[in-house]
Order: C-alpha cells, then structure tokens, then sequence
C-alpha cells in the first residue's frame, strides 16, 4: 500500500477508535472522507502520481476507504449500543406491563344487539321512529281513546306543542305501516318515556323493542312460534313460555307473555316480559286512511305485533335488581359485563 495512504488510513482508524461519543465521531469522519478530509484530499492527488503507479494508488485508496467505512459503521453501531444501555439504566425491563384497560359494551346495548341478531335471522328488518311523537302516531293510530289513562298528563311528558315523548314503540309500526306496503316485518328497538314515580323497576326512560308482521295469512300460531322461538333463543331451548289474555287498544286479541326462569339468587318464577297481540283491524283503517289508499286491506292482511321491555331483559338475564343501574354509568357496576 501507498505509504502516505497508509498513514491517513493509520491516523484514521486512531480517531475513530478513540471518538468517545457519536459528535466526536462526526468530526473524525469529516477530518477524513470530508470535502477537504485527508483521504479527499490524498485522492485529488492522484492527478500528480505517475502513470504506472496510478492503479496501485488507486487501489490503496480505495482499500483505505473500505477500511475506514467500515471502521466508522462498527464504531457507530457501538456508541449506539452504549447509548441505549444507558437510556435504560435504571428501568427493570422484567417487570410486568401495565395493561390496557379496554372498553365494554353496556349490558343494554348486548341484550339488544343479541335480540336483534335473533329477530334478524327470523327475517325482520330495523325500522326507527322519532322519540319525540304526536298524539297520531303515539294513540289515535293505534285505536287508544281520547280518554284512555295513557294519554293522560299524569302519565305521559306533553310539550306544550302538543307533541309529546312517546310512551312505547308502537308509534313505529303506524310510520311503518305509512311509509311501506305489505308484506312487511319489522323491528324497532329504541327509548320510550312515562311519568313513572323512579324506583327500582321504574324509570322515566326505559327501552323497548317492538316487532310488526303484516302480510296475507299471518295467524296467532305465528305469533305463539315466533316469540316462543325467540325467548327460547335469548333465555335457553328449554324456558317455558306462556300467553296470558290481556288488553291493548291495538291487539285484539291481546296477550302479555311470561317466562319461567330463575333470576340468579332467587326461586324460579314467571316473569312478564312482553306484550303481544294480532294487529287491531282499526289500526290498518286508520294507517289506510293516512295513507289515503286501502294498502292495508283489513280484509286481506292481518298481522300480529310485540313490544317487550329491553331493560327487562337485561335485568332478568343478569339478576340485575335495580333498574337504575342500567343509567347511572357507575365503573363498578359495568365492569362486571366487560
Ligand atoms: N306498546 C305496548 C306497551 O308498551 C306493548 C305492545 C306492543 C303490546 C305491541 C302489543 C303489541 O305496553
């Protein structure tokens, strides 16, 4: 090798072995393969050496250079070792993580989702309706009197439009029934409002899920399979279901439907869970008379329609013993559903 490539590339493997930090390695590098570093400069020199010597200069030159490269990247990879031994003094890297806390659906929102994924499978499609309803939608639609005590300011939350909070879901099966022809089948699950006295099995907002079929032929066996098919679904193949006579203004004939079941902790009982009943024939007369055709033929369709308690549901499934709970966001009370 050239001598005084020799002793650049010498001097230059000094500096770097000795750079104590990445700064002091900088300045080695510049000092060297810089603009006006020695080897840089040993290489313009070239133009001055004799012909027959040029290749074996340039060979030194480039066997310093690789030397030198090389020399720096090892030494960088080192500081950098050194760098972060020294970021982690102190911090015990066996120790545990802390874990992530994640989130969790409310227990409401699973009930309804479960409940929804079951009536879904079953062919009924999501339909909505305004929570803040008319007295139309709400009552006269449904066959409900003038007189009759859910209509009363006692009972319900009037705005002094006149409009009102609805009192249940059914409002949504009159704006279904105005906006769509038969056949249809439908659910809707959303809030309802009632001047309740708050205690532990009452809420001036609870949720409900209603359910509508309307097509030629839909029969009270329908309705039995279908409910008993879905309680079954949510509650266990086994739950025994049974259809209370009832009255609502809009089912005729109407029935309350209870369960058997054993809330955690207690002795197995039946429990209330829905409402039910074949669609009133004047529902469909005041829904065709909105709609100013005959679409839903008294005479040709029937149907039947539910409505059930989703907070309810939650309870019951869960042994859950105070309502309030579902609304007070309490971290304790919901990280149990997590
Ligand atoms: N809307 C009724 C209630 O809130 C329940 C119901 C719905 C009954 C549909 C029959 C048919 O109590």
């Amino acid at each position: 090798m050239n001598e005084s490539i020799a002793s650049i590339q010498t001097d230059a493997l000094e500096r770097i072995a000795n750079a104590a930090d990445e700064r002091a390695l900088e300045d080695a590098r510049v000092g060297v393969l810089g603009k006006k570093g020695t080897l840089t400069l040993a290489q313009a020199g070239i133009k001055d050496v004799p012909k027959e010597e040029k290749a074996a200069f340039g060979q030194s030159l480039n066997a310093a250079r690789a030397a030198i490269t090389s020399a720096l990247e090892e030494k960088q990879a080192a500081l950098q070792e050194v760098a972060d031994r020294k970021a982690l003094d102190g911090v015990d890297v066996t120790l545990p993580g802390r874990p992530v806390l994640t989130g969790a659906l409310h227990p409401l929102t699973q009930i309804r989702d479960e409940a929804i994924g079951i009536l879904r499978r079953m062919g009924f499609a999501l339909a909505d309706g305004p929570e803040i309803e008319d007295e139309f939608h709400c009552f006269d639609a449904l066959n409900t009197p003038a007189d009759h005590p859910a209509r009363n300011e006692k009972d319900t939350f009037y705005f002094d439009s006149g409009k009102l909070l609805r009192t249940h879901t059914s409002s949504v099966q009159v704006r279904t029934m105005e906006s769509q022809a038969p056949p249809l089948r439908i659910i809707a699950p959303g809030s309802a409002y009632r001047r309740d006295e708050i205690d532990a099995t009452h809420l001036s907002v609870f949720n409900q899920l209603e359910g509508l079929y309307v097509a030629e032929d839909v029969s009270l066996p329908d309705l039995k399979g279908t409910l008993e098919y879905f309680l079954r679904e949510l509650f266990g193949t086994t739950t025994e279901v049974r259809f209370r006579p009832h009255f609502f203004p809009f089912t005729e004939p109407s029935f309350e439907i209870d369960v058997k079941l054993q809330v955690k902790g207690q002795a197995p009982r039946w429990i209330e869970v829905a409402g039910c009943g074949m669609v009133d024939p004047a529902v469909f007369s005041a829904v065709n008379a909105a709609r100013k055709d005959n679409a839903f033929d008294p005479e040709k369709v029937t149907g039947f329609a539910f409505g059930m308690g989703l907070d309810r549901l939650a309870m019951i499934r869960w042994g859950i013993k105070d309502i309030r709970l579902l609304i007070e966001n309490d971290v304790r009370f919901l990280k149990q559903f997590a």
